[in-house]
């Protein structure tokens, strides 16, 4: 009897031990792996789902180690999804905008398609107009990735990697590529992104969730309110590739410098903006990249969340959902409409490898790629 006394004093300490300060959960951090469908080839595909002790979560599929959910709490402790999706592993099979995806072996565009690299010229797949986009037609976010619970004591983990083959898409050299999603009791989604290859190659990784922090599908993203630490960012050409010359940001609806809503002037009649047809450029960041350093915060009035930022990359794509049109209905059945949600995308320059001006994304045997960006959360008073 008495020792059955203590197992309950016992037990109701550690619940009370593993309660956060708002009390709002006491679960402790882990990591769980379910079933998520298989691909039309049948290769299985699970869900990983990385959980704080505060209530956070990041649900992360081995299907192009797309971020599904990331559930976070707002100002009154409720819990919202802040990320487009689908609610099942069709959706993502079908076309859709790289909803949480990794972006491989090139996020965003190379001109033409071309490039020359040691004095060979490397064609690649073109699927956006004349250019190639986000890693080709079948790019890191459609390929399945060997997934690993690589958890440490307190922090869930998982650890995805991919063997990108010589020649895939066009790209030089077998490129061995690892994304480890970490989730932290600092309320931070945590990316490591890590890549050899044996042979001369160019790489630039990134993640294209679509963030709404009133909650996926709830409203669109123009009353958020924006910061980057850039002073300035790389205009576009009428197919959105780079000219080359970095412009201040000073005088231009592109100065984020101080927290600004991202529809106070996203309709001013700029030639930046209308070839964006809003956002959807690169900024330089102030960090330089090489160490980690923030990037960019976001504010969302109505539940406080503030979503900040931390890239070892130099440079961030702010792309304000543009050319989301209403046709896609995902999770919970919302129908996502044009600048729904935001894109905060960590990376090296667009069509870096046509410009020599640009941080290199040359990367050659023996060499580590390796950058880190972090997504933090928090909220904030009015
Ligand atoms: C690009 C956009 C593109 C979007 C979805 C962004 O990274 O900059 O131009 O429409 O991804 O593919």
């Amino acid at each position: 009897m008495r020792i059955i006394v203590l197992a309950g004093i016992a037990a109701a300490l550690i619940a009370a031990a593993s309660c956060t300060p708002g009390g709002k959960t006491g679960a402790a951090s882990q990591l769980k792996k379910t079933p998520f469908g298989s691909t039309a080839d049948g290769t299985a595909i699970d869900l990983y789902t990385l959980a704080n002790k505060h209530g956070m979560s990041a649900a992360v599929m081995n299907y192009g180690g797309i971020v599904v959910a990331l559930k976070v709490p707002g100002r009154d402790g409720r819990i919202d999804d802040v990320v487009l999706g689908f609610d099942n592993l069709n959706g993502y099979l079908g076309t859709n905008p790289y909803f949480g995806a990794i972006v491989g072996r090139y996020g965003n565009r190379i001109a033409r398609g071309r490039f020359t690299l040691d004095g060979v010229e490397y064609t690649l797949a073109r699927n956006n107009g004349e250019n190639a986009l986000h890693g080709g037609l079948r790019g890191f976010d459609k390929v399945v990735w060997q997934a690993r619970d690589v958890s440490t004591p307190g922090t869930p983990r998982v650890e995805l990697r991919y063997l990108s083959k010589d020649g895939e898409e066009g790209y030089p050299g077998n490129l061995s590529a690892t994304v480890t999603y970490s989730v932290t009791d600092a309320n931070e989604l945590r990316i490591d992104y890590l890549a050899t290859t044996d042979k001369d190659t160019v790489v630039n990784l990134t993640n294209h969730s679509y963030f709404n922090l009133a909650g996926q599908g709830n409203g669109d993203i123009l009353k958020h309110e924006l910061q980057i630490d850039a002073d300035s960012f790389t205009p576009v050409d009428a197919g959105l590739i780079p000219t080359g010359e970095p412009r201040k940001v000073e005088g231009t609806p592109f100065d984020f410098r101080q927290p600004t809503a991202i529809g106070a002037r996203i309709h001013e009649n700029n030639e930046q903006l209308i070839r964006g047809r809003g956002y959807d450029h690169n900024f330089v960041l102030r960090g330089g990249g090489g160490t980690l350093a923030p990037a960019a915060k976001v504010y969302e009035p109505t539940t406080g969340r503030v979503m900040e930022v931390l890239t070892t990359q130099p440079g961030v794509q702010f792309y304000s959902g543009n050319f989301l049109d209403g046709t896609i209905r995902g999770k919970g059945g919302k129908v996502y409409q044009q600048r729904y949600g935001l894109c905060l995308e960590t990376q090296h320059f667009p069509d870096s490898p046509n410009h020599p001006s640009f941080p290199t994304v040359v990367l050659k045997p023996g060499e580590r790629y390796q950058t880190t960006t972090i997504y933090r959360f928090s909220t904030a008073q009015p």
